[in-house]
């Protein structure tokens, strides 16, 4: 084994998992997996076929072919649908306001989540999102669950999306209370806590300070079951 680990971490909008998730990979020298921004992508496809939430099954076939591709950028990570990038558009209130009523169908998680597992097969992953810990890699050796209020959470996003036009505060944190709502109730594998995972809360902490505790789990986890990896 090349002793690497996997680390599972899900949380709700705006609790600090990709930007914490980005520097745990760097750390250890891992890979950074965004599942979030697997569901933003076809989410936009689907968008922009004009096709509603309700009508997936129906094209399921065809949108099981997609390329979505994750790949290193500048800054941060970028986000391929059959080669075009649409790293910023994923990223627009138009996809998050309704990614959570795609994220809800039940063919379109089971594609996603085997496309997921088969990323870290070869463990030195990190993945963030709602159901890793619980779903997608319930073996994962690191589990961390992070949360901080939901007013933090929406002050943190808004700050990220000034720029973009006509956006308030209040928007945000509509649209980040509603997206909980929907993630928690849903039926196939909701937003909840894994039993084995640790507890987070990042509302008063610098994504540096969560960072290192985590790679800290990580490092204590293969001292203690070396024998294992
Ligand atoms: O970055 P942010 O926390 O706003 O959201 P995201 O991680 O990009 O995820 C967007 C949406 O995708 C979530 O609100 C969920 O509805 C869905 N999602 C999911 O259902 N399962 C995952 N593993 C990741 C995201
Ligand atoms: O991925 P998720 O939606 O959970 O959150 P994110 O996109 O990583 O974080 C949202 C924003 O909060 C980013 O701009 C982070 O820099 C910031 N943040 C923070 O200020 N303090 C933390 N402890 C974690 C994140």
């Amino acid at each position: 084994h090349n002793g690497k680990i996997n680390i599972a971490i899900d949380g709700p909008a705006g609790a600090g998992k990709s930007t914490i998730a980005r520097m745990v990979a760097s750390m250890l020298s891992y890979v950074y997996v965004d599942t979030g921004a697997m569901y933003r992508a076809a989410t936009w496809y689907l968008q922009n076929l004009g096709i509603g939430p309700e009508e997936v099954d129906k094209v399921l076939h065809s949108v099981q072919n997609l390329g979505i591709e994750l790949m290193p950028g500048e800054d941060g990570q970028k986000v391929l649908v059959d080669g075009q990038d649409v790293t910023a558009e994923i990223r627009s209130l138009t996809v998050s306001s309704q990614v959570s009523r795609y994220a809800q169908i039940e063919g379109l998680r089971n594609w996603l989540v085997s496309l997921q597992r088969q990323m870290a097969l070869r463990k030195g992953v990190v993945m963030d999102g709602r159901d890793i810990g619980t779903t997608v890699l319930p073996d994962a050796e690191v589990k961390v669950f992070m949360t901080a209020t939901v007013e933090e959470r929406a002050r943190r996003r808004f700050k990220e999306m000034q720029d973009q036009q006509g956006i308030t505060l209040e928007m945000i944190a509509r649209d980040i209370a509603e997206r909980d709502r929907l993630d928690q109730e849903r039926e196939v594998s909701p937003l909840r806590q894994a039993e084995d995972a640790i507890l987070l809360d990042t509302t008063h902490l610098t994504p540096r300070e969560v960072a290192e505790r985590i790679v800290s789990f990580s490092q204590s986890y293969g001292r203690e079951n070396r024998n294992d990896l």
